[in-house]
């Protein structure tokens, strides 16, 4: 499909691996132009080299934590100097954490919120402004599907993803009128790094009925046991409706919260 989005800016957050990577990925077979950004530098540079290599699209590595406060009017601004502006932002950025209300002390709240929920409405601030005079923009919000269906094995992230479901329908009624279509998705157990070194431990800890399962054959089990699919998705598969849902071929889809879960509602 064209996704009529050939020589428009994208700034993509985690792009360095997983769900991030390969929707930087999509966009740059698309023709977009891209400002990605990571914490670890010496990834995020590797991988925005790998797709110019693929695709011979521009990228540029903007290698920041998304939590600091200037983060988000620091990739507009590397986007607006390299590219002249802004058109896609995709807040991907993030990670699982694990435990209940009893497992979790203020400074976890407090990281995670940062993270997920902080980093995110900065960026779209800034990011907002120019796509206004540009009078077209498309804002993509990863979430999960725990904030539809909480599960307190992962409370917080949980919390949050409720908290980017409504940033999203609420921001969406706001920019609608300027051409803007903010939409978010909500994540199910996508097979990605952050979920073998978050999850999977979790998983081992919770499940000792699984014991004696090597790392495959316990994913596989996991996968088949808890997504009506019979398995876990694909970064690709998320890279997929991100792409559509921030293209000109979306032109009536807005504040919705997509489920990409298999039709789980829960992990694990
Ligand atoms: N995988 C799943 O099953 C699942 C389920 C529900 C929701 N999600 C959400 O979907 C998003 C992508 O998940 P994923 O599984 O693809 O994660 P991943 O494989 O761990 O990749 C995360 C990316 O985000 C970057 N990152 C993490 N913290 C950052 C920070 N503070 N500032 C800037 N970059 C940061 C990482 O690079 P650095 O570490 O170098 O910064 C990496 O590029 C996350 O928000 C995650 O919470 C995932």
């Amino acid at each position: 499909m064209d996704l009529k989005i050939n020589g428009k800016v994208a700034i993509v957050t985690g792009a360095s691996a997983g769900v991030g990577e390969a929707i930087a990925r999509e966009f740059a077979a698309a023709g977009v132009k891209l400002v990605l950004t990571a914490r670890g530098a010496d990834r995020l540079s590797a991988t925005s080299q790998k797709l110019r290599n693929e695709t011979g699209a521009e990228v540029v590595a903007v290698p920041i934590d998304v939590t600091e406060a200037e983060a988000g009017e620091q990739l507009v601004e590397a986007a607006s100097k390299r590219f002249g502006g802004v058109d896609i932002v995709v807040n991907n950025a993030g990670r699982a954490h694990p435990g209940g209300l009893m497992e979790n002390d203020d400074a976890a709240w407090k990281e995670m919120e940062d993270i997920k929920l902080h980093a995110m409405i900065r960026l779209n601030r800034a990011a907002i402004p120019v796509m206004r005079e540009r009078g077209w923009g498309r804002i993509v919000n990863m979430s999960s599907v725990g904030g539809i269906y909480p599960n307190p094995k992962l409370l917080i992230s949980h919390v949050l993803s409720a908290a980017i479901n409504n940033l999203t329908r609420g921001l969406a009624l706001e920019v609608a009128p300027q051409g803007i279509l903010v939409n978010a998705v909500a994540l199910g157990a996508i097979r990605t790094e952050n979920w073998e070194e978050n999850m999977l431990p979790k998983v081992r800890q919770t499940r000792p009925d699984l014991a004696d399962l090597g790392d495959e054959e316990l994913i596989a089990r996991v996968g088949a046991e808890y997504t009506p699919v019979g398995r876990f998705g694909t970064s690709e598969e998320i890279a997929d409706i991100t792409a559509f849902l921030a293209s000109n071929r979306n032109g009536f889809v807005t504040g919705c919260t997509i489920e990409a879960s298999g039709g789980a509602e829960r992990f694990f």
